[in-house]
């Protein structure tokens, strides 16, 4: 079943998935709308081969289990082909340039999926690569999880401007891109993080930015429960992230009081619902009662990799 391109659809073609910043508000819908598409149709059978013969270079420098998973069906489901690449099996992880890297995989592939730590070196890669190139993860944002976070919650709670949202914990790269999602979306986003560890200044800004564009906060407070204060979305993450495992005990220490429990929780809407990206350490920045609870969708957070991340495949590629 082919989709009409409509404009918004057609001015998202060839483009990068770096950042969410970098679309309109109707682009991220629009993405949402297809992603809509694609699980329905996956739940009723229908063959969609909408990428037949299109290749997808995925690069990885750190670990992963739904983006790596996610990708690789969600381009065979589409009629292509993903190429898992672990950045120590290329010449990248020997030191070949990422701009060399960028062009010959461009004469190779239609698309490359990259996962690394530094947001510069996505840049690079997109600067050079003439295919688009798709934001996997970096330390600074992790887009494709935002998009799924929003279908998700579109899901539970239907539409997403006027909703307020808390996330509690690290001011990391899922606290970026989650201000940048609620901005664009028109949702009310309010992040509770420890002194040293708040989002970085620059994101707050541009989110803040977009937020006046669509009548929504974005707000930065120390205050866990003054977050979670009426929200109808409750979100965390890990306390260390990839790379940060040396800090992870010295974190843990600092961030205890930003636990996600049953008491936290308490002061937000009875029909609150709770993400984490995963993986997620119970007993550490959530606890079982509340991951594993009613109010829990992760699960379909994580089904949702698959289908806001065949619409970023099947909108740009
Ligand atoms: N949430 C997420 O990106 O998971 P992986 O690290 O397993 O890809
Ligand atoms: N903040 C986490 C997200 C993992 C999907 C990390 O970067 O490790």
């Amino acid at each position: 079943m082919a989709l009409a391109k409509n404009d918004i659809q057609k001015q998202l073609h060839g483009r990068d998935f770096i950042s969410l910043h970098d679309f309109t508000t109707e682009e991220i819908l629009e993405m949402l709308n297809v992603a809509k598409h694609f699980k329905i149709q996956q739940k009723q059978g229908i063959t969609n081969h909408i990428l037949q013969g299109k290749t997808l270079a995925m690069i990885f420098r750190k670990s992963s289990t739904r983006t790596r998973v996610s990708f690789e069906v969600g381009i065979y489901q589409l009629g292509g082909q993903g190429l898992f690449l672990n950045s120590n099996d290329i010449q990248l992880g020997r030191g070949e340039p990422v701009s060399d890297t960028a062009q010959v995989l461009s004469r190779y592939v239609d698309g490359i999926m990259i996962r690394t730590f530094s947001h510069d070196e996505v840049l690079t890669l997109a600067e050079y690569a003439t295919v688009p190139v798709i934001n996997g993860l970096t330390d600074l944002l992790h887009p494709c999880q935002v998009l799924a976070d929003l279908q998700t919650i579109q899901e539970h709670k239907g539409e997403l401007k006027g909703l307020k949202m808390a996330y509690v914990g690290d001011g990391n790269n899922m606290a970026h891109c989650l201000m940048y999602g609620a901005a664009k979306t028109g949702m009310d986003i309010i992040v509770a993080s420890p002194e040293g560890y708040k989002p970085n200044p620059e994101v707050v800004k541009l989110a803040q930015e977009d937020a006046e564009k669509t009548g929504s906060v974005v707000k930065v407070v120390t205050d866990p429960f003054e977050a979670v204060a009426g929200a109808d979305v409750v979100v965390t993450d890990v306390w260390a992230s990839m790379g940060q495992e040396a800090e992870q005990e010295a974190r843990a220490k600092v961030f205890a009081p930003y636990q996600v429990n049953n008491q936290l929780v308490s002061k937000a809407k009875s029909d609150f619902i709770f993400l984490h990206c995963l993986p997620a350490h119970r007993g550490e920045e959530v606890t079982a009662e509340v991951i594993d609870g009613p109010n829990s969708v992760i699960f379909d957070e994580a089904e949702n990799r698959l289908h806001a991340q065949k619409a970023v495949m099947a909108l740009l590629m």
